[in-house]
């Protein structure tokens, strides 16, 4: 079909593109967005989907890193990738304002199409939710069959977490943490516990004392709050083009996603305010 606006590619391949376009395969990328209707929206759709899974990986390998370096006690590297994650983090909250130029009528006018395509099957979204640490049971059920097709997903799951790592940092900097806590059966979802919360406090009551583990801990939760600022902006999207209508996926759509929504990264960190 033709593209509903043009784009301006080159007929013959990359053929004698210059550097810009063969480096960076520009000429393949602009080819990814092939929506299905002449609904000039469903490519914006497209384009920002693209962006938003790209912004996925750019946050993941910053945790990535932030997770290897808190491993090897790298607490001022692993802070620098913390800090690189939240700015891609704030991006991809910001990247909704261009969703919501789409009235619902337009959105419903090629919504069909989507089949039973979900966001729920990211596997780059599920990866980056199992290396920041939310293994529930129900999400990795549901993601059981991406397993095998993408070995990176499965990695994730069984690694120990951004926030297992952290907590373990913890330890060594002496707090006290029972080793279940951080070093669980590989997959097993994380349970809030006493001892870290009052961990948390100890270094949130003496933050001179506790420098870097302060620091930590205020990244921590920057990532945790600018991910469920995230959700939240998606679950407002979802409610302004859809009102209450089921997913794609398969979900109730938002009241599902409502409940999504109260889960926290690193509960403790959040928990931990209200004994300050
Ligand atoms: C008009 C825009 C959108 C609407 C109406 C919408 C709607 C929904 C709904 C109803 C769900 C619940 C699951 C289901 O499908 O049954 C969902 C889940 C999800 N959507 Fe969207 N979505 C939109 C745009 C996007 C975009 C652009 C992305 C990013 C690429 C995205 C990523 C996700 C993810 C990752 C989930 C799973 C959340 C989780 O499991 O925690 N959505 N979406």
């Amino acid at each position: 079909m033709e593209q509903p606006s043009s784009c301006p590619r080159q007929q013959n391949g990359s053929e004698g593109a210059p550097p810009y376009v063969t480096y960076a395969h520009m000429d393949r990328l602009h080819e990814l967005q092939q929506p299905r209707s002449d609904s000039p929206r469903e490519l914006t759709f497209l384009l920002i989907s693209h962006v938003k899974e790209l912004l996925f990986r750019a946050v993941l390998v910053e945790v990535d890193q932030a997770r290897e370096q808190l491993r090897e006690s790298q607490v001022d590297q692993a802070c620098e990738s913390l800090s690189r994650a939240v700015r891609v983090q704030r991006l991809l909250v910001n990247v909704w304002d261009t969703m919501t130029a789409m009235s619902p009528d337009e959105f419903l006018a090629f919504r069909d199409i989507l089949g039973e395509a979900s966001g729920t099957q990211s596997f780059m979204y599920r990866t980056l939710e199992f290396a920041l640490g939310n293994k529930d049971p129900r999400t990795v059920a549901q993601c059981s069959r991406s397993m095998d097709l993408y070995p990176e997903l499965k990695k994730a799951l069984y690694a120990p977490s951004l926030y297992d790592e952290a907590l373990s940092l913890l330890v060594r900097m002496g707090a006290k943490i029972p080793r279940g806590v951080y070093e669980r059966e590989p997959g097993a979802p994380y349970t809030p516990s006493p001892a870290v919360e009052q961990a948390w406090l100890a270094v949130y009551q003496e933050p001179t004392r506790w420098r870097q583990a302060h620091r930590v801990a205020e990244l921590l939760t920057e990532v945790s709050y600018q991910f469920s600022r995230w959700r939240a902006t998606h679950l407002l999207v979802v409610e302004r083009m859809l009102g209450s209508k089921p997913g794609t996926g398969g979900t109730a759509g938002l009241d599902w996603l409502r409940s999504v929504n109260e889960h926290r990264f690193f509960p403790e960190l959040w928990t931990v305010r209200t004994l300050l």
